[in-house]
């Protein structure tokens, strides 16, 4: 029972707390106390004729009634970041950095190096943007991340490798005239190449798996697949590891999370082709799950707890590569919205770290003013307002999301034992 009158509870406190709210959604110490206070109120109001002791989720309730508990916006920061908090418990928290806001806002960098322990290039990696014409290569962007980086402490992802999307009018062409392989065998070369020794882990093939193009197997159909046949996964793989053996080789796949029969699908068709990949001993070492929630869809913590054993049980480790929530079919009103983005989060996230096979989270990018949810014009809300799907607002203070992804770091158990195991295995 205590577990489900959370959100009831927060709707309820909501509507009868709306006359102090003062807009502010931010947490910081002081309102943590508030909310350590609050909590005990929210028991007294909603626990009539219930009893239960305060679960991992007890922090929901607590997470919205930070949005009603009226700090000021300069006291937003507390000492320690995300990062710190994942890292008592042997896991990383990053995020995708872009490379504009990186330029042009001091505040951007001070916030991604304050929060986060493992960045990402959000594009700069990307061949369209790094090998942009046949004579013309770009690694201005990938040099400045790994820079950034490097100057703060944090390890490095990268992306993207091979991938149907982001590829340049002028490679199209060379795949479509059976010049694949050569140019894969170039580009992997060229770009891993560039990095090698300073990249934890490479986003090798992203998003390969797509049912309804109806094949046997589930690949997606790309121009890849058409000049290679399904071994240009293997060729990838086989590539980064010659060319950059230190670096983790990685599958990124999307729409895992959520709970729906084509998911099933999808979720199957991964397992299966995970289990082809280790038995023919294909170097790669690490499942990426994207992580972005969607509000329009059901979540079913138990299928995506068996499937996240499923891939831990053939040996490979599971990094969050993406996570964020589309927030669209909650409410307008930003505390409750707020208070429902915090609650699918942590949901999510107590699923994901009680897998002791995964490494790290990380959020595609970190403040709500920089979301691709809010640049991509399918995926704006009907209403028009910006999403908030990342923990910090547009003002780099910290959001109820992000108390929620605290707490769940904090609660998680620990993962160094395992990472010791699978990070350089
Ligand atoms: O830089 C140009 C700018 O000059 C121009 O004015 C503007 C007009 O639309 O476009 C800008 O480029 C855009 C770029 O993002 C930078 O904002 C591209 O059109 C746009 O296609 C590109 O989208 C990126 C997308 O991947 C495709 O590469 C998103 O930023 C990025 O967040 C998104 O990330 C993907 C992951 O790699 C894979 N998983 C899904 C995720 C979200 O789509």
């Amino acid at each position: 029972m205590f577990q489900s009158w959370t959100i009831e509870g927060i709707d309820r406190l909501g509507l009868g707390l709306s006359r102090c709210r003062n807009g502010h959604s931010i947490v910081d110490e002081q309102s943590e106390r508030q909310i350590r206070q609050l909590r005990v109120r929210t028991v007294a109001v909603t626990s009539e004729g219930r009893a239960g002791t305060p679960s991992r989720r007890t922090v929901l309730a607590g997470t919205a009634l930070a949005a009603f508990s009226g700090s000021e916006p300069g006291s937003a920061l507390a000492p320690e970041g995300l990062h710190e908090a994942a890292r008592s418990k042997g896991l990383t928290y990053g995020s995708a950095v872009n490379i504009t806001p990186l330029r042009r806002d001091p505040a951007y960098g001070r916030a991604i190096g304050r929060e986060c322990g493992l960045v990402v290039p959000e594009n700069e990696m990307k061949m369209i943007y790094a090998w942009p014409e046949p004579g013309r290569q770009a690694f201005a962007g990938g040099d400045e991340t790994l820079a950034f980086a490097k100057a703060n402490g944090q390890r490095l992802r990268g992306t993207t490798l091979v991938w149907h999307n982001a590829l340049p009018d002028w490679a199209k062409a060379r795949i479509e005239r059976r010049e694949a392989e050569a140019l894969m065998r170039r580009w992997i070369g060229l770009i891993a190449g560039r990095y090698r020794g300073r990249i934890e882990s490479w986003d090798v093939v992203n998003e390969i798996i797509r049912p309804e193009d109806g094949r046997g197997d589930g690949l997606r159909r790309t121009p890849w697949l058409d000049a290679i046949g399904p071994g240009y996964v293997d060729l990838a793989f086989a590539i980064l590891r010659e060319t950059d053996p230190r670096a983790a080789g990685l599958w990124n796949e999307d729409d895992l999370e959520m709970s729906a029969g084509w998911v099933d699908a999808r979720r199957t068709a991964v397992l299966e082709k995970l289990a082809r990949l280790k038995a023919r001993n294909v170097p790669i070492r690490r499942f990426g799950l994207q992580g972005h929630l969607n509000s329009t869809i059901p979540f079913d913590p138990e299928a995506l707890r068996r499937f996240l054993g499923e891939v831990a049980s053939m040996g490979y480790a599971i990094e969050i590569t993406e996570f964020d929530v589309d927030d669209r079919a909650f409410p307008a009103d930003v505390a409750l919205r707020d208070a429902k983005v915090a609650d699918l989060a942590r949901r999510f996230l107590d699923v994901v770290l009680d897998e002791p096979a995964v490494l790290n989270v990380t959020t595609w990018d970190i403040t709500n003013a920089n979301s691709w949810l809010n640049t991509s014009p399918q995926r704006r809300r009907p209403d028009g307002l910006p999403q908030r799907a990342l923990p910090l607002d547009e003002a780099y203070r910290r959001t109820p999301l992000w108390l929620a992804m605290r707490r769940a770091f904090t609660d998680a158990p620990d993962h160094r034992t395992a990472r010791a195991r699978l990070r350089l295995g």
